[in-house]
């Protein structure tokens, strides 16, 4: 049996705490012990650090945009001089801007990005070399099935989210000897993100307490790295990129051979999930028979 996560000593900055899912993280969290920094907008942070101290746990609203690199890196030294540490982020908050792509407005296809990619890149880089420093740390990004498979008029929110995997793939290779860990997390959860999207039956069984156990995971000291877990009604799942083994077709491949042996080169027999880019030029080397020594 795994043993029960103890968070006592780790200080935790969540995101867009303030409601929804980055509600129940903060929650969760604090239950299990961290301090817990709650960030969002206004004064929304307030009651859920109210909740948290009526509950016996320890934490702090840090009212800012995670948009806003300087204010960032304010509630990040604030929380160090105060706590001396931090240990876990959670990037959570976010917004949406929904419109097809044909009546989509770019300065708000700015603002998504600005929120969701360049905010978390903001907090991460904010406490990055801190976790450096502590040789620990434990990062969640919150990505969306949008970024990883698409939905319809998201094309905004679904560019940040799928950028936020790449981050996650490059800083979880080189957090990785800092015992840095870096993850993914791809929530369903009935806030009002998903107010009218599904019928209140349904939405009634994606409580967002039931997506924050995974959250956990991701920042305990047994997390994995570089992981993209998906969490929704109680349901866990592990979402990952694949290459398909393809066909070498060699130095006379044409557009009109590619499409033709299209089903052959889509095959998922034997796929496989590579763990860093350069595994792309690696198989292409081997698929067509050239080896060269490392
Ligand atoms: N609800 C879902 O099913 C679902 C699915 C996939 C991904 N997500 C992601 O989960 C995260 C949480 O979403 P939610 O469903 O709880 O939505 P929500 O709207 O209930 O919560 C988002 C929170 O982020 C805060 N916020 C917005 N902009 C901010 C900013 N610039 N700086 C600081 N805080 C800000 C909001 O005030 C709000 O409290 C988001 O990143 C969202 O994209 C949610």
């Amino acid at each position: 049996m795994t043993s029960p996560i103890n968070l006592s000593g780790r200080v935790a900055i969540v995101t867009g705490a303030g409601g929804g899912l980055g509600r129940a993280h903060a929650l969760l969290l604090a239950s299990r012990g961290a301090q817990v920094i709650v960030n969002d907008l206004g004064d929304a942070a307030d009651a859920v650090v109210a909740e948290i101290t009526l509950a016996g746990g320890k934490a702090r609203a840090a009212t800012c945009s995670v948009a806003d690199a300087d204010a960032v890196q304010a509630m990040v030294d604030a929380a160090l001089a105060e706590f001396g540490r931090i240990d876990i982020l959670v990037n959570n908050a976010g917004i949406l801007r929904d419109k097809s792509f044909a009546k989509m407005d770019l300065a708000d296809f700015q603002l998504v990005l600005n929120v969701h990619l360049m905010g978390a890149a903001n907090c991460t880089r904010a406490v990055w070399n801190t976790m450096r420093e502590q040789q620990y740390g434990r990062i969640v990004m919150t990505t969306s099935c949008s970024g990883l498979f698409g939905n319809f008029g998201q094309a905004n929110y679904a560019a940040a989210k799928m950028g936020l995997v790449g981050l996650m793939q490059t800083l979880g290779i080189e957090g990785a000897k800092h015992d840095i860990r870096v993850n993914c997390l791809a929530p369903t959860g009935a806030t009002r993100m998903m107010e009218g999207i599904l019928p209140p039956e349904q939405l009634s069984k994606f409580k967002p307490e039931l997506v924050s156990p995974a959250v956990l995971a991701l920042v305990s000291e047994q997390a994995p790295n570089r992981a993209i877990l998906s969490a929704g009604a109680g349901s866990f799942e592990l979402v990952q990129l694949t290459m398909t083994q393809g066909i070498a077709l060699g130095e006379s491949a044409t557009a009109e051979d590619i499409l033709q042996q299209w089903n052959a080169l889509s095959s998922r027999d034997q796929d496989f999930a590579p763990t860093q880019g350069f595994d792309q030029a690696r198989h292409e080397l081997h698929k067509g028979g050239f080896h060269f020594e490392a």
